[in-house]
């Protein structure tokens, strides 16, 4: 069988176009994961306004509080505190926890994926 460059070009892209595909939808945008940081959400409960910041700085290099317990939390920018997002189960389980809590709803994997960029600069 004589080999069509053409066909093989086209298989190749759309092979590599699939494989793409579920990384390109998940890069994240680090200018609306820092918007987000500091979004605040209401609360139907009647408890204060919550964001990122209520626990975590807003300056991700200073550590945070956590509000409901009170305890220290180190900072989150990997600049200064080598740990974080190097556990990928870690990441998925508190951005699992923090936007409940925060959100009261999970986030979307866009989502997930704009904060991690935004942690990531910093
Ligand atoms: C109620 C307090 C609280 C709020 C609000 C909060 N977090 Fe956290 N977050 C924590 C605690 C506690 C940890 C785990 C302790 C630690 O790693 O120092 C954590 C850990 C994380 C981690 C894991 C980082 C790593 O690799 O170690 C990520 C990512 C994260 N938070 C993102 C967020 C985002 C995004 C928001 C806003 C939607 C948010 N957090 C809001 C308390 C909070």
């Amino acid at each position: 069988m004589k080999l069509d460059i053409q066909a093989t070009l086209a298989i190749l892209i759309v092979v590599s176009g699939a494989i793409a595909l579920p990384t390109a939808s998940f890069a994240g945008d680090a200018a609306a994961g820092a918007a987000a940081w500091t979004k605040e959400y209401p609360q139907t409960d009647g408890s204060p306004a919550r964001s990122c910041v209520t626990c975590h700085d807003r300056d991700l290099t200073k550590p945070g509080r956590h509000a409901v317990t009170n305890k220290v939390i180190e900072p989150m920018a990997p600049s200064v505190n080598r740990q974080r997002l190097t556990d990928q189960a870690k990441v998925e389980k508190w951005l699992l926890r923090n936007c409940r809590w925060t959100l009261g709803r999970e986030c979307t994997p866009e989502e997930k994926a704009n904060f991690v960029s935004y942690i990531e600069t910093q």
